[in-house]
């Protein structure tokens, strides 16, 4: 089972790319929207709510964890492979294992990270916009990649104010959403930017408000399709796509409709009706 866990909604932007490739497949949702936004938070808060949300995942079946969260994957992901993935402290396997049932003693993460390298490639003006939040533009990995793979290409960076609480309620189009969008989106369309990255699952959600403010001379990218063909990688090569990550005595559900449970630490309700409007909207 493939466990998928973010701040809040916004990693079903994920889930409906790994979706498209793995329709097969059955998924576990964690969205922690009771601890939404991460964005502002320290490292060590959002490494502890990745930890504990990576033990409930593991403990109802998932084999492998996508971590569809920009700033998750900056605070936590290695801190989680080295819990989890690698655990060579005394008792570690044997803690996974238990709360495995057994299945497993290691698990693997797929993180998210903004995609500055197909940016830098792709631009003509040579500069670059990058929208994330606070977490994700401070961390080390992303700072690493800038440095790696922009060189010659100015960077432009910006949080997007308000987006997340946005698309958590539910907004993503229409006034409210034009104006809080346009707020972040012009400095970097005033700087030049003729790419601009999503560095965040939840502003994809906002993709229809967002091309209409940069234009179409502007390239979105948003890199979930990546993590999805990455995801499809690792699993090929633990051995996980083999059908075994399907649960056994589950009746699939009719076709088109995902084997998923959902599950919110804040109001389930709009966790579904996200859901069920992604999916509907992806037939
Ligand atoms: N979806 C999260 C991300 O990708 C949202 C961050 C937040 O909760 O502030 O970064």
């Amino acid at each position: 089972m493939i466990g998928i866990f973010d701040s809040g909604i916004g990693g079903l932007s994920v889930f409906r790319e790994i979706y498209r490739l793995l329709p097969e497949e059955s998924y576990i949702y964690f969205a922690d929207s009771a601890h939404c936004p991460y964005g502002e938070k320290s490292r060590e808060y959002v490494m502890d709510r990745a930890r504990e949300i990576t033990t409930f995942l593991v403990s109802r079946g998932a084999d492998i964890i996508t971590v569809a969260c920009n700033t998750a994957t900056a605070a936590a992901i290695s801190g989680l492979r080295e819990e989890f993935s690698f655990p060579d402290r005394p008792g570690a396997v044997r803690k996974l294992m238990q709360i495995s049932g057994g299945r497993r003693d290691h698990v693997k993460f797929i993180g998210m990270e903004p995609a500055v390298k197909p940016a830098a490639e792709m631009t003509r003006s040579g500069i670059i916009g990058v929208l994330a939040t606070a977490g994700t533009l401070n961390g080390p990995k992303y700072r690493t990649s800038r440095e790696m793979f922009t060189k010659g290409v100015k960077v432009v960076e910006h949080v997007g104010s308000g987006f997340v609480e946005l698309v958590e309620r539910g907004i993503t189009e229409g006034a409210e959403a034009e104006a809080t969008v346009e707020k972040s989106i012009r400095p970097l369309l005033d700087a030049g930017a003729d790419v601009i990255v999503l560095g965040c699952t939840h502003y994809p959600f906002l993709m229809d408000t967002i091309r209409k403010i940069a234009g179409e001379g502007v390239r979105i990218i948003d890199p979930a399709p990546a993590v999805a063909r990455h995801l499809v990688d690792v699993m090929s090569q633990d051995g996980l796509l083999d059908g075994s990550t399907a649960e056994s005595g589950r009746t699939n559900p009719a076709p088109g409709i995902p084997d998923i449970r959902l599950f919110s630490s804040g109001d389930p309700h709009i966790l579904q009706t996200t859901f069920n409007r992604l999916i509907a909207h992806s037939e």
